[in-house]
């Protein structure tokens, strides 16, 4: 054996490595599982947390809202906390910080003047408010007229024409020429030379057209138109109602061309008696002098017209009805046959009425009946055909409604428990 033959011959030890699998291929499938379910587990936490996170957000969002919110209410119950500030008219300028105040509670008062108010609108007349204690004056407020007076002002006129008004042409033609022609033409007047009457008063029984009438001016006339009704007129407070009756006029005058209504003018208008005793009758009596000194008191020619109304003529103050004061008296009288047709063609204008239907046998049938009951029988005629599901009314249930309008005059509807007023 040669060297080389030895070497030859030496073994070349080749390391069996026998690699026993750690883990079974199911087992391996199985920690694969695992993996997946953990990271997918990993993965819901996340959005978990990432939705929490949001929700956190928002309600710290919520939070700082209801802080906002509890602060606004904070300074609201503050403010109303704050005592209520007093009205006054101003009076007279004492000096460049002082003014002379009259409380609406009576007193007067000699006031600071707050830094905050626009001296320029410190004009003697008009409401201010007053500090409850230190009675300075904080504010000028901006409406010259008390409220109710302005109030008063009709601005949407009401929906009723001279064409909803049956008869009663004379009426409408007196009224246009006593209360419109003057505020329309007065260089007619003036050339004519003769002076235009300053008040009409629109007088007759109930339910006759006399507000109807002054609605149908209102609507029509260019002329602001002031609605006042007699009983708004009546106040409280001693002084209250004159002052009211002043401030109306001023209005009128302010607003000019001007028609002023007094609707109802017997709850002031009504004759001064000396047995006035109570108080209340002295102010209703001091609220008539006040109108009737205004009514002195106003250029006939001027622009501010006057009308009332009232169905007790009888028991108005003499010196409401002397000449120039209200001194066009125009009549409502009841409606006659030829009248009571034309209102119920008005009343019944939208309604559907069978062939048989005769309004003027109707008006022939309703002697002595006013407006508002010929208005009550074309209503409650159309109620008799609804009761019965009809849409057409029929000349029955016209002489069913005459019927009950005319029981309604004559009979209590529904009789009063014994000892209700006794
Ligand atoms: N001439 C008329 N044409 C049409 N409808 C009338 C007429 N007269 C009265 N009416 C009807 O009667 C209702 C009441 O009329 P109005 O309010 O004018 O009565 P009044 O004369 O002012 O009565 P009061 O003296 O009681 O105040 C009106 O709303 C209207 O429907
Ligand atoms: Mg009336």
């Amino acid at each position: 054996m040669t060297e080389s033959g030895q070497d030859d011959n030496q073994d070349v030890i080749t390391p069996i490595i026998s690699v026993e699998p750690v883990m079974s291929s199911d087992e391996l499938a199985q920690l694969r599982k695992t993996n997946i379910a953990l990271e997918s587990r990993n993965y819901e936490l996340r959005e978990t947390v990432r939705q929490l996170r949001l929700q956190a957000a928002a309600t710290e969002s919520e939070r700082d809202q209801y802080k906002r919110e509890a602060k606004r209410l904070k300074g609201d119950l503050e403010q109303y906390r704050t005592p209520p500030l007093v009205i006054g008219t101003i009076e007279a300028l004492a000096s460049d910080e002082r003014v002379i105040v009259r409380s609406t509670t009576g007193p007067q008062f000699l006031s600071k003047v707050s830094e905050t108010v626009d001296p320029k609108e410190i004009i003697p007349g008009r409401q201010c408010a007053l500090h409850p204690q230190s009675f300075v004056l904080i504010e000028v407020l901006p409406n010259k007229y008390d409220t109710l007076i302005s109030g008063m002002e009709v601005e949407t006129a009401p929906n009723v024409s001279y064409a909803d008004i049956g008869g009663l042409e004379l009426q409408k033609t007196l009224l246009r020429e006593a209360a419109e022609l003057p505020l329309l033409k007065p260089d007619l007047f003036a050339k004519v030379g003769i002076e235009p009457p300053k008040g009409v008063l629109l007088v007759g029984p109930p339910g006759t057209g006399k507000t109807l009438l002054a609605k149908a001016v209102s609507h029509e006339t260019n002329a602001a138109f002031i609605r006042v009704v007699g009983s708004e007129l009546v106040q409280k407070y001693i002084g209250e109602g004159a002052r009211l009756v002043r401030e109306l006029f001023a209005l009128a005058r302010d607003k000019a061309p001007a028609i002023i209504f007094i609707d109802e003018i017997d709850a002031i208008g009504s004759s001064r008696s000396n047995d006035a005793y109570s108080a209340g009758d002295h102010e209703v009596n001091r609220t008539l002098m006040q109108l009737l000194s205004e009514l002195d008191g106003f250029n006939t020619r001027g622009n501010v017209k006057i009308i009332a109304a009232t169905n007790r003529m009888d028991i108005l103050d003499q010196a409401l009805l002397r000449p120039g004061r209200f001194d066009r008296i125009i009549e409502f009288p009841l409606p006659d046959e030829a009248g009571r047709a034309m209102i119920l063609a008005i009343h019944t204008k939208n309604m559907h009425l069978a062939k048989s239907v005769s309004l003027e046998k109707i008006a022939a049938e309703t002697p002595n009946m006013n407006g508002s009951e010929l208005m009550a029988i074309c209503v409650e005629a159309g109620m008799n055909a609804v009761r019965n599901g009809r849409t057409r009314v029929s000349g029955e249930d016209f002489a069913k409604a005459i019927e009950a309008v005319r029981k309604g005059r004559t009979e209590k509807i529904m009789p009063l428990p014994d000892g209700m007023y006794s």
